[in-house]
């Protein structure tokens, strides 16, 4: 109970990452703005254009259909990232979300908006994802162990239709008008997040939260399913402690994205009658379940650790001296074009 609490003030903190109060915290946190929003997975579907369901997708411009683990270099083979972090060569990505329109049928993509005023701009063209990478909220050791080459992992299941159970690790966020800039208050997947699409209109746009597994087994950079190789650690809250299971005993960053829809348009009440709500992620998910993530890790060699060890001195959030920082301008022009190409905006695969 006493870690829950603490979790949820130190996140409150994390809302208002530019106060004072929250230096010395527990994590990284900085924008990416869009690379790229395509049908393409290189974790789930290698090789295909076309992959079943649509993504947006933020960091290094290696990203690419196929990304073996035992050849990619993300740092040698990128030639810019669209984070915040230099250094920071890895992809994240997500689902995109389509707006259905309860009168015509037609589809339409959700914008994405950029998340709060990191150091006190909105850095992140069409939205991109905030990412965050966090040591132990609870317990007395601080200490993680960063990924190695060639490491992804997946949270979350786009095949999920039912609510898990245990703490929420995705989740949503509806936003009132005055949230819109700040992104909203409060513990990521608290109370006021829902495993499952708002069942009312968000004029403020929605925050969606992924939270990734912080235990590792320490050997495999992958998994068939690209999740057993990783596990939550056990407890009732979904920001981890220092504690990880026997078979899954390294305890890694614990990364985290979030990414704001922008829903204002779509937020007639009347869209929302009779238990019903308008949007659909790219995966044809209505109930929000299905919200996942991906991640693929490609720092340049050390910089993550020493980022990470650096936290609690004056290392935090998208201040730390250790490692190298690029203006919004330079992140902002980093993008890639479409391999699948088609018109994302309508979408025809649903
Ligand atoms: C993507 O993969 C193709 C085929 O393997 C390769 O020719 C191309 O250089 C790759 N692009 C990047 C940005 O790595
Ligand atoms: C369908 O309805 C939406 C509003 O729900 C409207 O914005 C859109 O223009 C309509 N499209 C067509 C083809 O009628
Ligand atoms: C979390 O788990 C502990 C025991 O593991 C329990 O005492 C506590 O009530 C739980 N808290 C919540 C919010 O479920
Ligand atoms: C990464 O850095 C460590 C120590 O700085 C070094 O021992 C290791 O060989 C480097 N690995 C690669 C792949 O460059
Ligand atoms: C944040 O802004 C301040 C002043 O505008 C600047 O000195 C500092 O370098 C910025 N920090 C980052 C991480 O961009």
């Amino acid at each position: 109970m006493v870690s829950n609490l603490l979790a949820g003030l130190l996140a409150l903190l994390a809302r208002d990452a530019y106060a004072q109060s929250a230096r010395g915290s527990d994590f990284l946190r900085f924008g990416c703005s869009q690379l790229v929003v395509e049908r393409v997975d290189p974790i789930v579907n290698p090789g295909a254009v076309f992959s079943p369901h649509l993504h947006q997708i933020v960091g290094g411009d290696s990203f690419n259909v196929t990304m073996d683990p035992m050849t990619i270099d993300p740092p040698k083979q990128s030639k810019c990232t669209s984070c915040k972090m230099v250094e920071d060569f890895s992809n994240y990505w997500t689902a995109s979300i389509y707006f259905r329109s309860p009168e015509n049928g037609t589809f339409r993509r959700v914008p994405q908006m950029a998340n709060g005023m990191l150091n006190g701009t909105l850095l992140e063209q069409e939205g991109g994802i905030t990412v965050y990478y966090m040591r132990p909220f609870s317990g007395s050791n601080k200490k993680t162990t960063v990924f190695s080459p060639g490491f992804r992992m997946i949270a979350g299941d786009p095949n999920t239709r039912t609510k898990a159970s245990g703490p929420l690790v995705n989740c949503h966020r509806c936003l009132s008008k005055s949230e819109r800039i700040t992104g909203g208050s409060g513990a990521p997947c608290d109370r006021s997040d829902t495993a499952e699409f708002p069942s009312k209109p968000c004029p403020g746009g929605i925050r969606v939260t992924v939270i990734f597994p912080s235990c590792w087994d320490g050997k495999n950079v992958d998994s068939p399913d690209h999740r057993s190789h990783v596990a939550y650690a056990p407890g009732n809250s979904s920001l981890a402690g220092d504690k990880c299971p026997a078979s899954h005993p390294v305890r890694i960053p614990q990364v985290m994205y979030e990414i704001m829809y922008d829903t204002s348009e779509f937020a007639n009440p009347d869209y929302y009658k009779n238990g019903k709500q308008p949007l659909v992620y790219s995966f044809g998910d209505t109930t929000g379940y299905g919200a996942h993530g991906d991640y693929l890790f490609g720092w340049e060699n050390g910089s993550l650790q020493r980022a990470m060890d650096a936290l609690g001195t004056n290392c935090f959030s998208e201040t730390c001296p250790v490692l190298k920082l690029q203006s919004g301008k330079d992140l902002i022009a980093c993008t890639k074009e479409q391999q699948a190409k088609e018109d994302v905006d309508t979408n025809r695969c649903l």
